[in-house]
């Protein structure tokens, strides 16, 4: 299948009603849209990104008001958030109504609901008139795509056209957050920060009970590129970096914390792609959006890499 990069949102609209599946733009990374109405549209994104079915995918709508035709009992607190993040980066995990099918859920009897920020995605919601089930458009684990270029990387042979919107303006994905217990609970860290959102609703419940949740933001390994990533404590010399063959991530080369969201897949990607065996790369500061960079390169690593007298000691290798 040859995959094409277009502009013409009205033919994406069309192929989306036809039950194809499309890459498309948000602010967060591309995902890879589908009718969220079309339980048979939505198997396609679980076909072409051979992600398990046990991973629920969020369903994209237009404005807030459309939460009530796909989620019941909704909070008060979603309502609050909504006003000051949405439309952007944060996804409402909320009990489901029937109109959603289950494999948009994995079978849960909630839903993901996000309102994406961005004018490409909007203009195409309103074109459909249906929502859109997209999960990041990446292959499962993978890195996902902030560029029409990278989901072609990524989806290149296996869908029909991408959706081009340029690059993502957040660059990572947004924060999950489940209203299905009190107090609310992040499930996935995002552009969205806990302050942010205890400054808007109160309290939430603390991060250590998030092992039991099946989300694949939150499993140990994903956003990973194909060589092994090793997280130094501090940055390696160019001597230690050619012994090892390893090439260095550099973010700090980003600035501020928001610039390095927004290249630090894409930079992955690049130096996945480079002539060196191994990606070193040192953690961010840990706060505001840093925590969820940090989180991201945790999971993309496979180890960590200290210096002992000048030698490298690796260790924690999750495929020793
Ligand atoms: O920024 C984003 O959220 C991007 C763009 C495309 O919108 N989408 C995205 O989708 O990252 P995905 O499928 O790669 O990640 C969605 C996360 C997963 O961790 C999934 O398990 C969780 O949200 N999720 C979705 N529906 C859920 C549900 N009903 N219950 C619990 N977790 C859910
Ligand atoms: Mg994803």
């Amino acid at each position: 299948m040859n995959t094409v990069i277009t502009s013409d949102s009205a033919l994406v609209a069309a192929e989306l009603a036809a039950g194809k599946i499309v890459a498309v733009p948000t602010e967060t990374v591309y995902g890879l849209g589908a009718n969220a109405l079309d339980g048979n549209a939505v198997a396609r994104i679980y076909e072409a990104k051979e992600r398990p079915r046990f991973n629920p995918v969020i369903v994209h709508v237009k404005s807030f008001s459309e939460f009530e035709k796909y989620a019941e009992e909704i909070p008060q607190s979603v309502k609050t958030l909504a006003d000051r993040f949405s439309p952007g980066p944060v996804t409402y995990i909320l009990k489901k109504k029937n109109v959603i099918p289950d494999i948009v859920t994995a079978g849960n009897d909630s839903v993901g609901l996000r309102i994406p920020d961005h004018p490409v995605f909007q203009d195409l919601l309103a074109q459909c008139g249906f929502p859109l089930a997209a999960p990041s458009a990446n292959m499962f684990g993978r890195i996902s795509p902030t560029t029409a270029e990278e989901a072609l990387k990524e989806l290149g042979g296996r869908i029909e056209y991408i959706l081009d919107g340029g690059r993502c303006s957040v660059g990572i994905e947004s924060t999950v957050i489940s209203f299905l217990n009190e107090p609310p609970e992040i499930l996935r860290k995002g552009a969205v920060t806990r302050e942010q959102i205890e400054e808007t609703i109160g309290a939430i419940a603390s991060d250590d009970k998030r092992d039991r949740l099946l989300s694949p933001g939150l499993l140990d390994s994903h956003y990973a590129p194909r060589k092994p990533l090793l997280i130094a404590d501090d940055m390696p010399g160019d001597k230690i970096l050619s012994e090892l063959n390893a090439c260095f991530l550099d973010l700090a080369k980003f600035g501020d914390l928001r610039n390095i969201a927004v290249n630090l897949f894409t930079e992955m990607r690049k130096l996945d792609e480079a002539g060196c065996g191994v990606i070193v790369c040192t953690k961010v500061e840990n706060s505001g959006i840093g925590e969820a960079i940090n989180d991201k390169l945790q999971r993309a690593s496979c180890g960590k890499i200290s210096f002992v007298n000048g030698s490298p000691v690796i260790t924690n290798l999750k495929y020793a």
